[in-house]
Parts: structure tokens; C-alpha cells; sequence
């Protein structure tokens, strides 16, 4: 714990802070002794805040490192599949052989929804983004498990964890097919976790002759890996803050995918596709870095609080994006687009100065489009993703005491003054 102490002397009195050091990272310094300070800290946007302790995830946004466990991006991408990135992150480590097939056949028991929940999505209009209703349908979730929402029984929670990770795709899908007035389709439990949801978003009963396409599933599950966690984020710290106050956890994964739904943060992906189609051509780059740079608009995919060098899973990504391509003959002018923006991107002061580069999510729409997955759908698979690293993270808050998230304030607004009757305010 506590090595060394930083001191804060502030109005006379001299403040010992204890420096606490992690196994990798920054250490921080532990400031519980301001709360007999008479001062709050400050730090707008957490730039410089760690509200807890985690052993999940850890970025260096120097390096470019993101590592799950300690397992590098990179490896887990290429070599592992998503929900064998998932069981170490709600587990720690990757799973043997047979702790493998024994969650992998718990998450296949779980793929399928209670029938009533189609109920549910019928009150949508067919034109609702498919976040609305992802928000709407994963909190109604907690209305139809009441016998295992006690938080604090460890087996209600670790079934709930199970459920979620596996009834996403199931969710997801249906949220496309309902748009599209398609029927809902069940889940194939002969097919592994990134097939089913291809299936179930672009089979149709009629199908008789539905075929897995390899290369398609393989960057699914990739894309799915890539999106699985991300440290103290803006949807995981919304789902740890819905989760302090003893909410359910269908109920903070909800908030969750509120928070993500943000172009600023999760909702990029479908943004760097319109910003793309905006552009239109490679001879309009220059105008629009003129756009960027006037603040008018943000390069979308680019830039991230904590990567101040490449993002290592847009590395990835943009392999992964060749592959797609190569393998469906598809020759996407938006990629060369998003080439060539990110060429010039990388060479302008504008950028460099500001430690500007790709990010997750400035390739992965590209890949969806190839894939026939539409632009509303890309946060919902960033979701659907990310669905293991909240539960992940909501399961580490309940494996040790916590206290409800109460952040204070800098408070600017009016000194106290008496009541005006309305007849008397001018
Ligand atoms: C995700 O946190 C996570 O880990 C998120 C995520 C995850 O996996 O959970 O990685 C997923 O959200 C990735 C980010 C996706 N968002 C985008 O691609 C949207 C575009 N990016 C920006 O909105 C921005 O870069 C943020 C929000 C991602 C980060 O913003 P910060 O850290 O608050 O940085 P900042 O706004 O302080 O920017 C510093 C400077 C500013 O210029 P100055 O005012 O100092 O002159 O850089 C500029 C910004 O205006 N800037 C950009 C820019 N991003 C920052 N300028 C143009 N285009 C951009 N994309």
C-alpha cells in the first residue's frame, strides 16, 4: 500500500498524503485527509482522477499498451476467441480447455430471450435507433429475473453476468431485425458466439441454405474483442457509479450503453462513417482539415484521453480491415478515403501537436459496412462487446466493500437571498 507520502500544506496546516503504487502505471496519491482540509479537489473530466482500484485492464496511452489480464490486445485479438477474452476478464485468467467448454456451454444455455420481451420492442417505431431500444430493452431485463437480482448473493451474480454476455447478440439482432420488419431469429446453438449473431441478424426463416462465411466470423469476433474493455472509460465508470448506489446490474448495464451511445465516445463509429460520406472524395480532405482545424468539427476516430500514441486495437482493426476486403473482394473507396485522411492526418502539426491518432473506432465501421451491417448498428455491437468488461467491472466493485459514488462540487452560483413574491420580481 501506502510507500511514501506526499505532503499539501494549504491555509498553514500541512496535509501527509499517502502515495499508493500499483503494479504498473502511475501511483496516485490517496487525498481522503482533504475532507478535514476544508477543500474538495478538482479535476473536471477525471484527467487526472482514479475513483478506484482495478486489476482488469491497464492502457499506457504513452506506449500504446493495452493489455486484459496482463495479456496483450494484440495476442488476445489475434489469437483468442471473444468469450475466451471474456471469461478472463470476469475470471483473471484465460480458461483451461475445460473451464472453456464449461462456460462456453453456459453462455450457449443463456442465448435465448423470454418470449414477452418481443412485446416489448413492438411499442418502438420501426425507425427508433436500435440504441434506444438497446437501453430500453436490457434494463427491462431486471423485470423478468426477479428470483436472482439480490447483489449481494456472489451466485445471483454470477448467473446475471452469464445472461447478459450471452443474451446481447440475441438482443442486438432482434433490435435490427425489428427495424428492418424482419422476423426475430431464435439462436443456433450448434454455431459459436460471433456465428450466431451473424445468423440471427441476416438469416431469415425462409433461409434454408444459410452459410457461415469464416473470414466474416473471425472479424466479428475480433471486432468483439477489440471492443470488450477500455479501464475506467465513460460507459464503465457509468456503470460502477449505477452500481455504487446497489442498482441491478440490468439496470447499470443500461446506463451503460446510455453513456456509450455518445459520438464522443462509443457512438464514434457510426459518426466516422458520416463523416466519411460527408467528405465524399479524397480531393475534399484538404477543406475539411481546414473545418477540423478551425473547430468547426472533430476529425471523428481520432484522438483519445489516454492513447497519446496509436490506439494498438486501430492497429488491428485496420489489419483486420485489409482482411475483410481482400476476402469479399470489396474495393470500399471509403477506405481509401479514411487512408488517406489518416496519411495526412498523421503528418500535420495540427495533429502531431496535439497527440492526435486513430483511434478503436476510426476502421471498425469500415469493416462493419463490409460485413452488411448498417451504420445505426455499429454502437450496438460496440455495446454488445463491451457488455463483458461492465459486468466485468460491476462484478470487481462487489467483490470487496464499496460506498456509494457521491462526487462534491465547485459551487458558483448564487449567494443566499430571501424569497421575492412573483408580483414583486422586476
Ligand atoms: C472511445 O475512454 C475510452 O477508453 C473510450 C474508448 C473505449 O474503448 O471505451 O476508447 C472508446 O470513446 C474512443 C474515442 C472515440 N471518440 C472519437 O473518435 C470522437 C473524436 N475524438 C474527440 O472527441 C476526443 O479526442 C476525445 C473525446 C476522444 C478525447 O477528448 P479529450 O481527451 O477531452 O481531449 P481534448 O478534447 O482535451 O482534446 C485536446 C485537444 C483539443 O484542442 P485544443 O482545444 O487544445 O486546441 O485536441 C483537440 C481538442 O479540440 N481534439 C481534436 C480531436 N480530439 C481532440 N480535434 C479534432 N479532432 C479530434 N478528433
Amino acid at each position: 500500500m501506502a510507500d511514501t507520502n506526499a505532503k499539501l500544506t494549504v491555509n498553514g496546516e500541512e496535509y501527509e498524503l499517502p502515495i499508493i503504487k500499483g503494479t504498473l502505471g502511475r501511483p496516485v496519491i490517496d487525498i481522503a485527509a482533504l475532507q478535514e482540509s476544508g477543500f474538495w479537489s478538482y479535476d473536471p473530466g477525471f484527467k487526472v482522477t482514479a475513483p478506484v482500484e482495478s486489476k482488469i485492464t491497464y492502457i499506457d496511452g504513452g506506449k500504446g499498451e493495452l493489455l486484459h489480464r496482463g495479456y496483450p490486445i494484440d495476442e488476445l485479438a489475434n489469437n483468442a476467441e471473444y468469450l475466451e477474452v471474456a471469461y478472463a476478464l470476469l475470471h483473471g485468467d484465460l480458461p483451461t480447455a475445460d473451464q472453456k467448454a464449461d462456460f462456453f456451454e453456459k453462455i450457449r444455455e443463456h442465448t435465448a430471450v423470454h418470449d414477452q420481451l418481443r412485446k416489448f420492442f413492438e411499442g418502438f417505431r420501426r425507425d427508433a435507433h436500435p440504441m434506444a431500444i438497446m437501453v430500453g430493452v436490457v434494463g427491462a431485463l431486471s423485470a423478468f429475473y426477479h428470483e436472482d437480482l439480490d447483489v449481494s448473493n456472489e451466485a445471483h451474480r454470477e448467473i446475471t453476468a452469464i445472461r447478459l454476455i450471452a443474451k446481447m447478440p440475441t438482443l442486438a439482432a432482434m433490435s435490427y431485425k425489428y427495424s428492418q420488419g424482419e422476423p426475430f431469429m431464435y439462436p443456433r446453438n450448434d454455431f459459436n458466439y460471433a456465428e450466431n449473431f451473424l445468423y440471427m441478424m441476416f438469416a431469415t426463416p425462409a433461409d434454408v441454405d444459410y452459410e457461415k462465411n469464416d473470414v466474416i466470423t473471425r472479424a466479428m469476433d475480433k471486432i468483439f474483442t477489440l471492443h470488450a474493455d477500455h479501464e475506467q472509460n465513460a460507459s464503465t465508470s457509468t456503470v460502477r457509479l449505477a452500481g455504487s448506489t446497489g442498482a441491478n446490474p440490468y439496470a447499470c448495464i443500461a446506463a451503460g450503453i446510455a453513456a456509450l451511445w455518445g459520438p464522443s465516445h462509443g457512438g464514434a463509429n457510426e459518426a466516422v462513417l458520416e463523416m466519411l460520406d460527408e467528405i465524399g472524395t479524397v480531393e475534399n480532405v484538404p477543406e475539411f482539415m481546414e473545418k477540423v482545424k478551425s473547430r468547426e468539427v472533430k476529425l471523428m476516430g481520432f484522438g483519445h484521453r489516454v492513447y497519446k500514441n496509436f490506439d494498438p486495437r486501430a492497429q488491428v482493426m485496420k489489419e483486420t480491415c485489409d482482411e475483410v476486403l481482400e476476402a469479399l473482394g470489396i474495393n470500399d473507396p471509403k477506405l481509401e478515403l479514411a487512408m488517406a485522411l489518416e496519411k495526412i492526418a498523421l503528418e500535420d502539426p495540427f495533429f502531431i501537436e496535439r497527440n492526435l491518432y486513430p483511434n478503436v473506432d476510426f476502421y471498425s465501421g469500415i469493416i462493419l459496412k463490409a460485413i452488411g451491417i448498417p451504420t445505426s448498428m455499429f454502437t450496438v455491437i460496440f455495446a454488445l462487446a463491451r457488455t463483458s468488461g461492465w459486468i466485468s467491472h460491476w462484478l470487481e466493485m462487489h467483490s470487496a466493500p464499496f460506498k456509494i459514488g457521491r462526487p462534491r462540487q465547485l459551487y458558483t452560483g448564487e449567494t443566499r437571498r430571501d424569497f421575492v413574491k412573483v408580483e414583486d420580481r422586476k
